[in-house]
Formats: structure tokens, C-alpha cells, sequence
């Protein structure tokens, strides 16, 4: 099975998906921040091997790039299980599920990436999968429709998605522990810069880690793009040292401005201003205004502009804050 990725802005060509694997975190040691999520899993990792079972299910949510596919390698590497990856909406049929969960040895992790996108018929399947470790599946229709049960092994189910909010109370009362992804501190995505500068055989100035960390809008998968691209700079003038002057070259052509916001980030801000008088204004509009999808503006973009208090979300609809006013009009 294939490893879904998905980034902000460009779409996931194969050598941004290798680079993102080099530069994955392997371990627990090798896993920065989100220590919250960590003990807990942590804590259940121990107590499946200690009781020599399955993991608990546990439900990831949080903004994309943030760690839960690297979180959920991890867990099933500690936990000495064989990790299958599937993406939800690429499920179409109950089989398919049902080819997967039959094929999986006991104690191995599921891992189901953007969980709130499964189509309900397939998700309906997991019902009785993760609560008996048994699969209902109806036969026939009408008078003659009968439901065939076929028992499973035990196994963990994790389930990623970027919106909690929108999955199916089923599905969510039946994973034992959620877990909720933060974005992170500048001082955490230096770390994880620092330990990635050696992994590419490059280093980074203090001065320069900082800027990278400060305009990486709080995300790991973010710090890394930028991180490939500065060091392309440093490599053109034949050095390995990045200094600051590579990082803001290299923010430029990604064009990051000073908050981390990239060219959507701020195309979101000024539509809100210039067509709709600041706002407020409703999803909808924003979405037909800007010509993007509704789900990514709601997954992807608003998040971290909520969390810098760029955006406020009122019962009326998106309005732009004083900072964003100002912000823009720089
Ligand atoms: N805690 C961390 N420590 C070190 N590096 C991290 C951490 N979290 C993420 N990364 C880096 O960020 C990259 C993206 O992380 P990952 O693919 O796990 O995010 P994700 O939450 O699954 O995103 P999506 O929702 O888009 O699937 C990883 O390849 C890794 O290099
Ligand atoms: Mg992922």
C-alpha cells in the first residue's frame, strides 16, 4: 500500500515524498514536541506489549504536517508490527476494507489516513471490525439477505484525520484515546532543523535556524520544505553553512512572508478584504471567491490563521482582525 502525502500548495511529486521519508523521524528519541500525544502513546505501547495484544485504537487529529504518519510508523515499529496504510477516500467498496482487514496478522496496526473522508458504506464495516474484531457482512437482498460474520484478529486501528469534527459519532466513540496535534514552538522545529541539517550534511547558523523556525507557520513538513530549499542556496555558493542571507533568499522565492504566510495564506486575507469589506463572509462565498476548495480552506489554511489571530470566526462568518488589516495593508 502506498503512503498518501499531502502539502500545502503544491500537489506531491515523488521527490518531495522521498525527501520527506529521509527525513522522517524513527524513533520515540527522534520524535520532537507534541509531548502529550507521545506519553499517552507511549503509555499504550507499553501496556500492548506487556499484555501481549493489540493496541488501543486511537484517533490523530490534527493540521496536515504536523507528524501523525510518521506518529503512527513509529508506534507500529515500537509495538514490532507490520504497519499497512490505507487512505480513506480511496476506499471505494466495503471488499476492498474487508480484503484488508482479513489480511492483517494479529497485533498489526491499520493505519487509515483522512479518516472523515471514508464513505460511509465502507466506514459502517469498521463498526463491528474495531469494536469484536468481527466482520458483519450482509448477503443478498430483500427477504433472502442474510449477514455472513467473519471473525478477525485483534489488531490497533489509527485513524488520521484534519478534521475531527467531522466524523461520525460510530466511528469516534470507538477509539479508546484521542489524540489532538498541536502546531509547533519555534524552539521545537529548530530542534527538528538541527537534526535534519545533519541527516542532509549541511549545517545552519543559529541566526538562521531561528528564521526557518519562525516562518515555518508552526509545521515540521513546512521547516523541511524550506530547510531543502535554503540549503540549495548555500550549495550554489559552495558551502554547507547556511546563514541567514540563504534563508531569506530562499524565503523570498517561496514566497513566505515575515509571519510564515505563504502566497494562499495572504490571497485569503486580501479577497476577505477587498470583495467583502473585511468580512464577515461565509465559507461558501470565500470558497467561489478564491476559486479553492471549501475542505482545504477549512483544513489547511485556517487553522494557523485562526491560531495567529489573523482570523476570527463569528456566527456570521470569517471577519479579518486589526494585526490582519495591518498586516495586508504592508
Ligand atoms: N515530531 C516530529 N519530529 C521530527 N520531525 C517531524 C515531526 N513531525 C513531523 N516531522 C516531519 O514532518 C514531515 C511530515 O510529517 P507527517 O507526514 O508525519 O505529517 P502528517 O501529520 O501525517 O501530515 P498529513 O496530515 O498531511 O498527512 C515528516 O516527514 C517529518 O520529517
Ligand atoms: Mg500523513
Amino acid at each position: 500500500m502506498e503512503i498518501e502525502n499531502r502539502f500545502l500548495n503544491a500537489g506531491s511529486s515523488d521527490i518531495e515524498v522521498k525527501h520527506e521519508n529521509r527525513l522522517r523521524p524513527k524513533d520515540f528519541s527522534e520524535y520532537i514536541g507534541q509531548q502529550r500525544v507521545v506519553e499517552n502513546v507511549d503509555l499504550m505501547v507499553k501496556s500492548a506489549l506487556k499484555r501481549k495484544s493489540a493496541m488501543d485504537h486511537v484517533l490523530l487529529s490534527g493540521p496536515p504536517g504536523l507528524g501523525k504518519t510518521s506518529l503512527a510508523m513509529i508506534i507500529a515499529d515500537a509495538l514490532g508490527s507490520d504497519l499497512h496504510v490505507i487512505s480513506g477516500p480511496a476506499i471505494e467498496k466495503k471488499g476492498d476494507l474487508a480484503a484488508v482487514l482479513t489480511n492483517i496478522k494479529p497485533t498489526d496496526v491499520l493505519f487509515i489516513d483522512e479518516i472523515h473522508r471514508m464513505h460511509i458504506s465502507v466506514e459502517e464495516i469498521l463498526y463491528s471490525a474495531m469494536e469484536d474484531f468481527r466482520l458483519d457482512i450482509l448477503i443478498g437482498q430483500g427477504a433472502s439477505a442474510r449477514t455472513m460474520q467473519i471473525d478477525l484478529v485483534p489488531f490497533t486501528l489509527i485513524g488520521a484525520t484534519t478534521r475531527s469534527g467531522l466524523l461520525s459519532n460510530p466511528l469516534r466513540d470507538r477509539f479508546m484515546a484521542h489524540l489532538h496535534f498541536d502546531y509547533y514552538q519555534s524552539e521545537q522545529l529548530a530542534q527538528i532543523l538541527h537534526n535534519n541539517s545533519i541527516k542532509m550534511e549541511i549545517e545552519l547558523t543559529d541566526e538562521a535556524k531561528i528564521e526557518v523556525a519562525r516562518r515555518s507557520r508552526g509545521t515540521p513538513r513546512i521547516a523541511n520544505r524550506i530547510l531543502r530549499r535554503v540549503r540549495d542556496f548555500a550549495l550554489i555558493e559552495d558551502t554547507k553553512i547556511v546563514e541567514l542571507s540563504h534563508v531569506e533568499k530562499g524565503l523570498k522565492l517561496l514566497d513566505i512572508d515575515n509571519l510564515g504566510l505563504d502566497s494562499m495564506d495572504r490571497k485569503i486575507l486580501e479577497v476577505i478584504s477587498s470583495y467583502y469589506n473585511n468580512g464577515p463572509v461565509g465559507i461558501e462565498a470565500l470558497s467561489a471567491t478564491l476559486g479553492e476548495d471549501k475542505q482545504t480552506i477549512e483544513e489547511v489554511y485556517e487553522p494557523f490563521l485562526l491560531k495567529e489571530g489573523l482570523l476570527i470566526r463569528t456566527p456570521r462568518g470569517r471577519v479579518l482582525s486589526e494585526k490582519a488589516i495591518e498586516h495586508i495593508g504592508n
